[in-house]
């Protein structure tokens, strides 16, 4: 079963966690796949939240399947620190945490999961996530939302210095007016609004990234089809010198997860 399966799954959605004889046949169809990493539990966000915060969706569930592609390959980068741009309900950071491992063992320091969200609301959800999904205190993966635009905490500090990227943007063409406000007026309307193209704050992030990638680093962005993914893949490229490809299509190549894996300094 794929996650995006499990998406459309109502067990996922806390809006109908009363209906027990559904969660539990749910419960046992997913069980049948034990390798799987788990999607997150989100159970600790309500409507209320989702009144202002993105539910994760086909969207967010691709992105967790493409990461979950190449967890031995990210396992194997020893990341320190990862950042999620645009964290929403947090349920990405705290996936990626359960792939790339605790923040501190043994009181040493391992990974460190920054996030942004331009949304007050979405800082708040995430940093519960972070506390629902938490491992074992000696395990613990510390989620740190900040609430802010892009990268542009941890920009200037940053430099060369960030081993993943994750980034799921407002993507659907938009007028650009809505893309504008929903940007100043920073909530629920930002989790998708992204102007002609739906490229209006992802190109702004591309400019961003070289300068945030580690020599090891990966960018693993979400985007549709209609935000022409071989436009994106060649500006990178052509402007950064960074290589990547499509890593994962669905449903029927509507979305797309973009992952830049090369840098040529
Ligand atoms: C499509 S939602 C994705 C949420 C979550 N990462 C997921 O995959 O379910 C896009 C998120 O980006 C945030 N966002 C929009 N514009 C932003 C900006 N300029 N800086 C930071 N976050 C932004 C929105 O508030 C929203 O939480």
């Amino acid at each position: 079963m794929i996650r995006s399966q499990q998406a459309s799954c109502p067990v996922f959605k806390p809006r109908i966690r009363d209906q027990p004889w559904l969660n539990e046949r749910l419960h046992q169809i997913l069980s049948r796949n034990p390798a799987m990493i788990p999607t997150p539990d989100l159970s600790h966000l309500t409507t209320k939240d989702y009144d202002h915060v993105y539910e994760p969706a086909e969207d967010t569930f691709l992105f967790l399947d493409a990461l979950e592609e190449d967890a031995e390959s990210l396992k194997n980068m020893h990341a320190s620190i990862c950042l999620e741009v645009g964290s929403g309900s947090g349920c990405v950071t705290s996936f990626i945490g359960k792939i790339l491992g605790p923040s501190k063992r043994n009181n040493w320091l391992f990974a460190v999961y920054l996030c942004t969200d331009i949304n007050p609301h979405a800082c708040n959800c995430t940093r519960l996530t972070g506390l629902q999904n938490t491992y074992l205190p000696i395990k613990k993966v510390d989620i740190n939302p900040v609430n802010g635009s892009l990268a542009t905490p941890f920009q200037s500090r940053l430099v060369h210095s960030v081993d993943v990227i994750l980034f799921n943007p407002p993507y659907v063409p938009t007028p650009e007016e809505e893309a504008l406000i929903a940007q100043t007026s920073k909530d629920i309307g930002g989790a998708w609004a992204g102007g002609w193209d739906g490229m209006r704050v992802t190109n702004i992030f591309l400019q961003a990234v070289e300068g945030l990638l580690s020599e090891k680093g990966r960018f693993y962005l979400v985007a549709l089809k209609e935000n022409n993914v071989p436009q994106i893949l060649k500006t990178m490229k052509d402007v950064h010198n960074l290589t990547g490809k499509a890593s994962l299509h669905r449903p029927f190549d509507t979305f797309v997860v973009v992952n830049i894996h090369e840098i040529n300094r």
